[in-house]
C-alpha cells in the first residue's frame, strides 16, 4: 500500500483539496483517541480562511525571504494521504533555520508515510544552500508525533511545562531540532 503514494510538491491544482483534508484533520485534534496536537481548542476544529491565504502566498515567497514556506503531499488515488511543510522562523537573523510541520491522514498512518514526508523535507532543506537546520514544536501530550520525531533523527532541545491552558488543561510543548550539515 505504501508503494501507491506519491510524494509532491503541493501545486496551485491541490489547494483546495489540501484545505479540504487539513480542516478534516483538525476535527480529530484532541478527539477520539487522538492526542491534542494542533495547540487549539476542541471547540475551534477549522482552519481559519486567514490562515489559509496566508499559507498559498508564503508557497510564492523565495526561501530566505521572511514568510517563506514549501510543502509536499502524499497522494493515492482516493486523495491526499498525509503532508509535511517547511517554513520561515518569525525572529529576524533566523534565515538559516526552518520550522516542520505535518500530519497524517488517520486511515494512512503507522505504515511509514510519516516517517517517508520527514525524509523527504529533510532531504529537500539539506539541499538548500541557505539552510543548516530544521527546528519544531510538538505539544509535549502529542506521543506519536515525538517518537516519530526522534526516529528521524530531532534531537529534543527543550520543554516549556504548563506553555498552553487549553480547554481547562495544562498542556507543555516540546522543542526539537535536526542539523542539516554535520
Ligand atoms: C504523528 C503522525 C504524523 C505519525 O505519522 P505515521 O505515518 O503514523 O508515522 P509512521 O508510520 O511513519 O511511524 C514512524 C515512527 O513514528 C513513531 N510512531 C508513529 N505513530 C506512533 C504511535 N501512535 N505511537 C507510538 N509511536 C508512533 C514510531 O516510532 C514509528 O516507527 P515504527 O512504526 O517503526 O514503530 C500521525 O500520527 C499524525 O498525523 N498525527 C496527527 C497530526 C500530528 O500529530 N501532526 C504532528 C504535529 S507536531
Amino acid at each position: 500500500m505504501p508503494l501507491q503514494t506519491s510524494l509532491i510538491p503541493l501545486a496551485p491544482a491541490t489547494y483546495d483539496a489540501f484545505f479540504a483534508y487539513l480542516g478534516d484533520q483538525l476535527k480529530e485534534n484532541g478527539q477520539g483517541g487522538t492526542p491534542l496536537f494542533q495547540p487549539m481548542s476542541r471547540a475551534q476544529p477549522t482552519l481559519a480562511p486567514e490562515r489559509a491565504a496566508a499559507f498559498r502566498q508564503a508557497l510564492d515567497t523565495p526561501l530566505g525571504q521572511p514568510g517563506w514556506r514549501r510543502a509536499w503531499v502524499a497522494v493515492g488515488p482516493e486523495g491526499i494521504r498525509g503532508h509535511v511543510d517547511l517554513r520561515a522562523r518569525p525572529e529576524p537573523h533566523a534565515q538559516h533555520r526552518g520550522m516542520l510541520g505535518m500530519g497524517v491522514h488517520r486511515d494512512w498512518r503507522r505504515i511509514g508515510l510519516g516517517r517517508r514526508l520527514v525524509g523527504l523535507a529533510v532531504q529537500w532543506a539539506a539541499a538548500q544552500d541557505g539552510l543548516d537546520w530544521i527546528d519544531l514544536e510538538v505539544l509535549s501530550v502529542n506521543a506519536p508525533a515525538r517518537q516519530l520525531y526522534l526516529a528521524t533523527g530531532f534531537v529534543q532541545t527543550g520543554e516549556h511545562a504548563d506553555m498552553f491552558r487549553i480547554d481547562g488543561e495544562q498542556h507543555g510543548y516540546t522543542y526539537m531540532s535536526r542539523a542539516l550539515r554535520r
